[in-house]
């Protein structure tokens, strides 16, 4: 099985580097091949996504992303700028299935912004398209008016097609969940959304042992600070995805906690944590890996069939959160304070 390794910048070599070691200790016969990507793909190569990490991405069988981004390249042309590396990955890759689990480990409760009794258990799964809707919709672009003034525009759009395949898999998930679906939307103001709601209720029709609602988009960021352990599998659009994500992070006490993966037609994919590369902390050795260990977790679950092992790694996380092992973003007073390679090695020697 090889794995096309895609550290990226700021805190990404770091975290990645923790995953592998992880992966190392699990006795698979794992071919890692690492490339540069984001900036340091810029920096290699004139290119934030280089044709030769691109091949290599095509070629494996599973991707693990760090992350991309840093002040350096804030001012390039858009084309030129790391973010277009993941979101090249996603389109050229087909990733359209953006799955973002939000779980709520009972030592962290309290590490949450949020009442511990509000959050304690909750384990609820966000399914984000990934490769349409606003992010990618033609026309887009900054034009002049005729009055002189410039205008911006982005096109918000999803075929039927589209909306289909992520309702399916928003369904399978929930069979093998709690079975309740919430599909996200915005119906009451936008055509893209009315289509989106129509689409998904047909698509209901062949899953009826999940229990299908619908919520606009405003009310769930609401609902989702206020009972989130109302929802179990909830499924939206990309651009809407991305906000709720991040905020349903903070509902687990922090972002440093939270795997992704992103899944073509053929459960090929590519795994990262849903954190950017934290340009302030990078080379300091205080970032949390845990969200990429739990993506390498679930790199070996979806991609690599390897659902003994993930559940390993996903036990190992749990004990050393359990014995009192903390970087800085979930610190609380009593617990043992540990920078990203403790951490690292904390999983690992809890593998056993
Ligand atoms: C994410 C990120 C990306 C996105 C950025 C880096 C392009 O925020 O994966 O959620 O907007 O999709
Ligand atoms: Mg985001």
């Amino acid at each position: 099985m090889k794995i096309a390794v895609l550290p990226g910048d700021g805190i990404g070599a770091e975290i990645i580097a923790q995953a592998l070691n992880v992966l190392k200790r699990l006795d698979l016969s794992l071919e890692l091949e690492e490339a540069p990507v984001g900036g340091a793909g810029y920096d290699a190569s004139g290119d934030p996504l280089p044709e030769a990490t691109l091949r290599l991405a095509k070629e494996a069988d599973a991707i693990l992303f760090g992350a991309v981004g840093g002040w350096q390249y804030d001012q390039l042309p858009r084309a030129k700028r790391p973010e277009q590396a993941i979101l090249g990955l996603r389109k050229h890759l087909g990733l359209f299935a953006n799955l973002r689990p939000a779980q709520v480990y009972a030592e962290l409760a309290s590490a949450s912004a949020l009442k511990p009794e509000v959050v304690a258990g909750l384990d609820i799964l966000i399914i984000r398209e990934l490769t349409g809707d606003i992010y990618f919709g033609q026309p887009r672009g900054i034009q002049k008016l005729a009055d002189g003034q410039r205008e911006g525009f982005d096109t918000m759009r999803y075929s039927e097609g589209e909306i289909r395949r992520i309702a399916h898999v928003g369904f399978q998930a929930a069979l093998k969940r709690g079975r309740k679906l919430c599909s996200v939307d915005k119906a009451n103001v936008l055509e893209t959304s009315q289509l989106w709601r129509d689409v998904v209720i047909e698509v209901g029709k062949e899953y009826p042992d999940v229990e299908l609602s619908h919520m606009y988009v405003d009310n769930c960021a609401m609902q989702l600070v206020r009972t989130p352990k109302q929802f179990d599998v909830i499924v939206t659009g990309n651009m809407f995805g991305d906000i709720l994500s991040d905020e349903a992070s903070m509902l687990t006490g922090s972002i440093g906690m939270l795997p992704s993966a992103s899944l073509d037609a053929n459960n090929k994919g590519l795994y990262e944590p849903i954190h950017g590369s934290a340009p302030d902390i990078a080379g300091k050795d205080v970032a949390n890996p845990l969200a990429t260990i739990l993506s390498a977790a679930m790199m070996l679950r979806y991609s690599l069939h390897q659902a003994g092992a993930a559940d390993r790694v996903e036990a190992a996380v749990k004990r050393v959160l359990k014995d009192g092992y903390r970087t800085a973003d979930i610190f609380e007073a009593g617990a043992k304070k540990v920078g990203t390679k403790e951490m690292g090695a904390a999983v690992v020697a809890a593998l056993g």
